[in-house]
């Protein structure tokens, strides 16, 4: 019997999964660690914590399956996207690394517009300049840490420092380094005007390739630390969001997914390259080779969530604690018995600016229409309902970029709930699938490592065998017509604040 296995660095923990290849998981493990906020809008984690995660989870997966470690025939690795992981020319980490949704580049994202031009960056990037993507982020650690910025020998993202530690190969693949703003999308490949425009080095970024291609294989040094046999094969793998929409099967245009996980995530397959040219939505490559993908991104989604149950809900934490289950369960059963649309409560869920529709890094959350006759539950309840409101923006926005579903696929750790997904098929007016597995990114970078080890013959094939829907449900009426009511004053709101935001901001000195 042969395996593969699926490594995802996420922004709480790396999940490791083994799979037989039917796609069954057969033993995972999941090992967390801290988010660094040394200031209002920062990110940080420290790539030595992501490796000694990867190295315990591998290990700890191995063993408890008991098989062969030389039965694994392929490692695939997925990760949060846009981290910027920075090593001197002795392979040293220079200094934490600068996440996804940290904000703090702001300024530097005006210097690169100006640099390459609006119109031209989205040309060759396929979106604007954005704070949580790479490039800025670069430009970030050269205006303000100059004595960091001139030790740089290679610039890795999340997962690819950990391909390097496992194989000690600098390389990238295309749908991650989507992310990083130095891509020219359409032609698959480092972009030289960009890269010379903003005087960014090269020679500094790893060799390109297709997300399932062999990228090396495991060093000796790497399977004494995990497990692993040495020579097995790392394939290029994907960016969380890519390789989630693989275990999801979105590898042919007309279904669609959506993911809440820490962000919120719409993603649709396209066979030919789209580009929103107001930039509202993202346009990467994709992890099947030659095809692209467009997503919307909501930045705090399950975050929300987070946020509110670890500040408000310490009872329900208590409860489920000596009930032995998890506080969301606890926390929908509260929400569940609150009416559609929250009786007028309304939660925008921008506790880390937003990405779309608004570009709006100073953006922050909002409970508005707040009444003595609401409760906790109203406002639980809002936060599920206002990330679902910010979702459906994605939505509208591919709609009228010609893209439509028949179907959309739910997953991520909102997913698993049916109060979640019944709101999504209410605002989406479509029906909501769960698969047969909800391993996402994981289970898709491992399909991954089965097509560059020649385990399956290729992506597609690969999903249409190991992916099936589960369960549907339809879109209820009534609902969907209360949410289109909200749904009107949600994207006003918005509107109205989005000066007070820049007021906040500046007092701030953001
Ligand atoms: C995608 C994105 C997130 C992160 C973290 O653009 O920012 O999906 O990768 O999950």
């Amino acid at each position: 019997m042969k395996y593969l296995i699926g490594i995802d660095i996420g922004t709480s923990g790396t999940k490791t999964v083994l799979f037989d290849t039917n796609g069954n998981g057969i033993a995972g493990c999941t090992v967390e660690y801290p988010l660094y906020q040394p200031k209002i809008g920062w990110a940080e984690q420290d790539p030595a914590d992501w490796w000694n995660a990867v190295c315990v989870s591998t290990g700890e997966v191995i063993e408890k399956s008991g098989i062969n470690s030389k039965d694994i025939s392929g490692v695939g690795l997925s990760g949060q996207m846009h981290g910027l992981v920075l090593l001197d020319e002795n392979d040293e980490i220079l200094r934490h690394s600068i996440i996804w949704c940290d904000q703090r580049t702001h300024k530097e994202c005006t210097e690169i517009t100006e640099k390459v031009g609006a119109k031209r960056l989205i040309e060759i990037t396929a979106n604007p300049a954005l704070t949580g993507f790479t490039a800025s982020k670069i430009l970030w650690v050269r205006n303000n840490e100059p004595e960091i910025f001139s030790k740089i020998s290679k610039i890795l993202l999340p997962k690819d420092y950990i391909r390097f530690m496992l194989t000690g190969e600098y390389a990238t693949e295309v749908s991650d380094a989507s992310g990083m703003q130095l891509l020219d999308i359409k032609n698959r490949c480092w972009s030289d005007e960009v890269l010379e425009k903003l005087e960014i080095k090269k020679e500094w970024l790893g060799k390109m390739y297709e997300s399932c291609e062999n990228t090396g294989a495991v060093s000796s040094r790497a399977a004494a630390l995990t497990g692993l046999a040495p020579g097995t094969i790392v394939a290029g793998g994907a960016g969380d969001q890519a390789a989630g929409a693989i275990g999801n099967g979105i590898v042919k245009e007309g279904i669609i997914s959506s993911t809440i996980g820490t962000s919120g995530v719409v993603f649709a397959h396209m066979d030919n390259i789209e580009i929103d040219m107001n930039g509202r939505v993202h346009t990467f490559c994709h992890a099947v080779p030659g095809a692209w993908h467009v997503m919307g991104v909501t930045q705090g989604a399950g975050l929300s969530l987070k946020w509110f149950r670890d500040n408000f809900c310490i009872e329900e934490m208590r409860t489920a604690d000596l009930m032995g289950i998890d506080p969301y369960i606890l926390m929908d059963k509260e929400a569940g018995e609150i009416p559609a649309g929250s009786e007028g409560v309304l939660y925008l869920p921008y506790l880390m600016g937003e990405r779309t529709p608004h570009l709006d890094p100073d953006a922050k959350g909002v409970f508005f229409g707040l009444s003595a006759a609401h409760s906790k539950a109203h406002m639980i309840r809002a936060v599920l309902e206002g990330v679902v409101y910010s979702l459906r923006d994605c939505i509208e926005i591919m709609r009228e970029m010609g893209i439509e579903a028949s179907q959309v696929r739910a997953s991520g750790g909102g997913g698993r709930s049916p109060l979640w997904r019944q709101m999504q098929a209410d605002m989406f007016k479509t029906d909501i699938c769960t698969l047969n597995s909800s391993e996402g990114p994981a289970l898709g970078v491992a399909i991954l490592a089965g097509v560059a080890s020649g385990v399956y013959d290729d992506v597609v094939s690969a999903c249409e065998e190991i992916i099936s829907v589960k369960e549907i449900q339809p879109p209820i009426a009534e609902n969907a017509e209360i949410y289109d009511k909200y749904y009107k004053v949600y994207k006003n709101l918005y509107k109205h604040l989005e000066h007070d935001y820049k007021d906040i901001a500046e007092i701030l000195g953001e």
